[in-house]
């Protein structure tokens, strides 16, 4: 079973993050994946404030050391990711920046989400470049919703129409593919 890890990526009180973050878990799951949702909000990681570059993997901080495991274990990664200002949140980028080898040679859907009409395109634009920096392969299909607020129910559960459906599913079925075909090359190394 591979084991995929949903990194929900804003850190605000009050976040929508981890209510999206749940919703693609559990597709995830459906599709045959070992699911673990990461709230960035709840790890807490500080501003990228270790000493050694992390390609050296010399860990001075318990959180970096739990941070790496976390990752190392992974064959895939589902980026949950709200758009900041025209770009994916900063506590995203700054838990990228604490290591290096965990992330390579793995594939990572997408999600993206706003308030307004925009769904979060330009999150992803900003974000795929730097993933390729780590070595992780961004998919082409990701999820992308719009106006987020017309998918919550009273619970504040996320509530997907059909185009959303359709998406996550073929998104999780290139997952799948992309998760098999880069576990033979990181095995390979
Ligand atoms: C600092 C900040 C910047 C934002 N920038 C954008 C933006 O560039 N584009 C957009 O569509 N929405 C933007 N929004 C609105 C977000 O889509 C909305 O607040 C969303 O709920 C943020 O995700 P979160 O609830 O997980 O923090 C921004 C919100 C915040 C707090």
């Amino acid at each position: 079973m591979y084991k995929v890890k949903v990194i929900s990526s804003t850190i605000r009180p009050g976040r929508k993050g981890p209510v999206i973050a749940k919703w693609i878990a559990d597709v995830a799951q459906k599709h045959g994946f070992e699911v673990e949702l990461l709230d960035l909000g709840e790890i807490n990681l500080p501003l990228m404030n270790e000493p050694v570059h992390p390609r050296l993997k010399q860990y001075e901080h318990e959180y970096t050391k739990q941070w790496s495991a976390k990752i190392e274990e992974a064959d895939a990664f589902i980026f949950v990711t709200a758009e900041y200002d025209y770009s994916y949140p900063a506590p995203l980028k700054n838990a990228l920046e604490y290591l290096v080898h965990e992330w390579a040679y793995k594939p990572a859907g997408i999600v993206s989400y706003s308030i307004g009409p925009f769904a979060g395109v330009r999150a992803i634009s900003n974000l795929k470049p730097d993933l390729l920096s780590l070595k992780i392969i961004g998919l082409a299909e990701s999820v992308t919703i719009p106006a987020y607020n017309q998918f919550l129910n009273e619970d504040d559960e996320f509530v997907p129409n059909e185009l959303l459906i359709n998406s996550a599913a073929l998104m999780l079925k290139e997952l799948v593919r992309w998760t098999k075909g880069l576990k033979a090359i990181k095995e390979d190394i």
